[in-house]
């Protein structure tokens, strides 16, 4: 990694997306991948990847938003994906290499130093990778400097967790087993930091953005298959508030919060699998 040191203003989350805190977004991204289908392809088609663009994915992670976006740009276009997470880079480079794509590279670096070449990009994406800079204004800079002028930016971010019912609803179920959330600062990095549009508008302006359009997406988020108790119940003790406790300080034992869930989710359980509301803004501007 060529810009990043312990020194740097996001050493905190280069640390937690380097710990085994977050393994599962490189070791069980299929699942994770499953989980959000829906969402991505709506996404790609508010982003609308157009043959021979040079496209920027921010906190790619295995790259599965890549391997998605790479098609649609075609031989005369290409992706670059960048990451702090090191597990997930080299996961993600085997990824493209398994599928055969060439028309991408993996950069593992944080994109709020990262020396991109300016100008490069007509479009950046990002899938849940842009909630975790400690200076967003100065991280989006530099990237608005990585974009050709009037280049496009179309990005996914979680409104609140009270209407992200998938992360609050088995968090609630497990009551006082697990510590409340510490609340965030208003302006600290976190999944759930771009909750208020008005600070995302304020981030982006702030930037040298224009044209910065906010809009609500509620897709239902699939925790497993009709009936799998088993692997909603694993999916929610890896990710998210749940996940995050369990691997917190003082953490509930996994043998008492399972049976809770597993309880909870066969109540929720249907023909289309085990489904809670999920709350999204999707976030669009121009460099
Ligand atoms: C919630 S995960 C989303 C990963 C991926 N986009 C997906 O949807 O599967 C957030 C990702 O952003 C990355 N990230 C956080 N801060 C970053 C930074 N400053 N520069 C580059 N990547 C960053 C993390 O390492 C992590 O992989």
């Amino acid at each position: 990694m060529s810009n990043q040191s312990a020194a740097s203003a996001n050493a905190r989350e280069i640390e937690f997306w380097n710990s085994a805190a977050t393994r599962q977004w490189h070791e069980e991204y299929s699942r994770i991948d499953e989980m959000f289908a829906g969402l991505t392809e709506y996404l790609l088609t508010c982003a609308a990847p157009q043959p021979g663009e040079y496209v920027l994915d921010i906190g790619c992670a295995t790259g599965t938003t890549i391997l998605g976006v790479a098609p649609l740009v075609g031989p005369d276009g290409h992706v670059t994906g960048a990451d702090i997470s090191r597990s997930s880079i080299m996961r993600g480079r085997d990824r493209m290499a398994e599928a055969g794509v060439v028309n991408v590279d993996l950069i593992h670096d944080d994109v709020t130093v990262h020396e991109f070449e300016r100008g490069r990009f007509d479009l950046v994406i990002s899938r849940f990778g842009v909630m975790f800079f400690a200076d967003p204004v100065a991280s989006f800079q530099n990237i608005r400097r990585a974009m050709k002028p009037g280049g496009r930016f179309t990005a996914a971010a979680w409104r609140s967790p009270a209407e992200n019912v998938w992360a609050s609803a088995p968090a609630r179920v497990l009551g006082d087993l697990i510590p409340p959330p510490v609340p965030l600062g208003p302006e600290e990095p976190g999944q759930f930091s771009w909750a208020d549009a008005a600070r995302v508008e304020r981030i982006l302006r702030g930037a040298g953005f224009s044209a910065i359009a906010v809009s609500q997406h509620d897709p239902a988020i699939r925790l497993a298959g009709p009936g799998d108790v088993e692997g909603a119940t694993n999916l929610t003790m890896s990710l998210g508030p749940v996940g995050r406790a369990l691997r917190g300080e003082n953490p509930p034992s996994p043998e008492a919060v399972r049976p809770l869930l597993e309880a909870y989710f066969a109540t929720i359980d249907s023909p289309r699998g085990i489904l809670l509301p999920g709350a999204i803004w999707i976030v669009q501007a121009v460099a």
